[in-house]
């Protein structure tokens, strides 16, 4: 059986975890910095990377000691080495290169967005590839065929914002404050979706990729408006993003060669209106629909570990570089239009 410590850092969360390769997670911490980022409504990069220096490392001790281990015990050091905040990937990966010296074992440096790729397969040991991947966070919005470990397939993404981008936006517009995302969803279930008309960019299109920058400036004119309760802006906007989200994975699932199951990750698949509307859209294909539950959508450090459990045997060298872009597709023709983010 193998046991891969995972540390995660590329954004405003500090995590660390203990996997093995049956899928237990013996221990695992996350130190949120919601607090620090929030009077300034997203996430400050430099913020960020100094309070990943202060608390990573007695996170990592504390978390080996909830689980009555010591580093001896572990078969690998898998880290975050991008694509993400530069500054915290840094600290996280550099910590990584620092323990697998120091304790003679094997470094394995992860994709962030393979570590969201892959964590529906810690959750659901039936979950086999090749399987169709909406890949919805705050810095990503991507539609990828998981073929296997390191065999990813984009076939769409955002020729603007991400998802969660446009959510925390919306949450901004609202005065919901930071993270938006949830604040957005509990709102909205108190709204009427239909009370307010927003648009569905790209929808129906034969161009497979997202868009939400519309949506999001129409967000803004409806608050600007006064005419109508921001309880209803929130639902109109999460039904646009939504029915946006079902569109261009339909096209996704027309298109391609039949995958084993819809899957959903990253921090927005924690969004349940989101998951109901997905599950429909397997059910219409005669296929699964396997989400991870909502402690693994949201950045963690327990995907990273098992990202690092799916790859053991892998040894990168000590002098491997943090990456603050790193396509998990690299050969994906470049979508048209600014902001392509990985
Ligand atoms: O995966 P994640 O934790 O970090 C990134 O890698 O970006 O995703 C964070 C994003 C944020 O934009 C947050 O607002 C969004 O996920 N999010 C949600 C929900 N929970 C988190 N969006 C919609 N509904 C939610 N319940
Ligand atoms: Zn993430």
């Amino acid at each position: 059986m193998g046991l891969v410590l995972g540390i995660e850092s590329s954004c405003d969360e500090t995590a660390a975890a203990l996997v093995t390769s049956d899928r237990r997670i013996l221990a695992q911490r996350i130190a949120s910095q919601d607090d620090e980022h929030r009077p300034y409504g997203g996430v400050v990069p430099e913020i960020a990377a100094r309070a990943h220096s202060e608390r990573l490392t007695p996170l990592i001790a504390a978390t080996l000691a909830d689980a009555g281990l010591g580093l001896d015990a572990v078969d690998a050091i898998a880290a975050t080495a991008g694509p993400g905040l530069i500054g915290g990937v840094m600290v996280g990966l550099v910590t990584a290169k620092a323990l697998a010296l120091a304790a003679h074992k094997p470094l394995i440096a992860i994709n962030h967005l393979e570590g969201h790729a892959l964590s529906p397969r810690l959750a659901d040991p039936e979950l086999q590839f090749p399987y169709l991947l909406l890949l919805v966070s705050g810095g990503h919005c991507q539609i990828l065929m998981v073929e296997g470990v390191g065999r990813y397939r984009r076939l769409a993404t955002t020729i603007d914002d991400a998802l969660g981008e446009a959510f925390d936006k919306t949450a901004k517009i609202l005065g919901l404050g930071y993270p938006g995302g949830p604040a957005v969803e509990r709102l909205a279930r108190a709204g009427n979706a239909k009370a307010v008309a927003l648009p569905r960019p790209l929808l129906g299109t034969a161009e497979p990729h997202f868009s939400f920058a519309g949506l999001k400036s129409a967000v803004l004119r409806a608050k600007q408006t006064t005419l109508h309760a921001d309880a209803d802006i929130a639902a109109a906007f999460q039904q646009a993003a939504i029915d946006c989200v079902i569109d261009r994975s339909r096209r996704a699932l027309q298109s391609a060669d039949m995958p084993t199951a819809l899957v959903v990750a990253g921090g927005v698949a924690a969004n349940q209106a989101m998951r109901r509307a997905l599950e429909a859209l397997a059910g219409e294909f005669g296929l699964p629909f396997v989400a991870p539950p909502l402690a693994l959508c949201t950045d963690n450090a327990a995907m990273i570990a098992w990202a690092g459990i799916e790859r053991l045997g892998q040894n990168d060298p000590l002098d491997c570089a943090a990456r603050p872009r790193w396509p998990l597709d690299p050969d994906a023709a470049p979508a048209r239009g600014a902001g392509v983010k990985a």
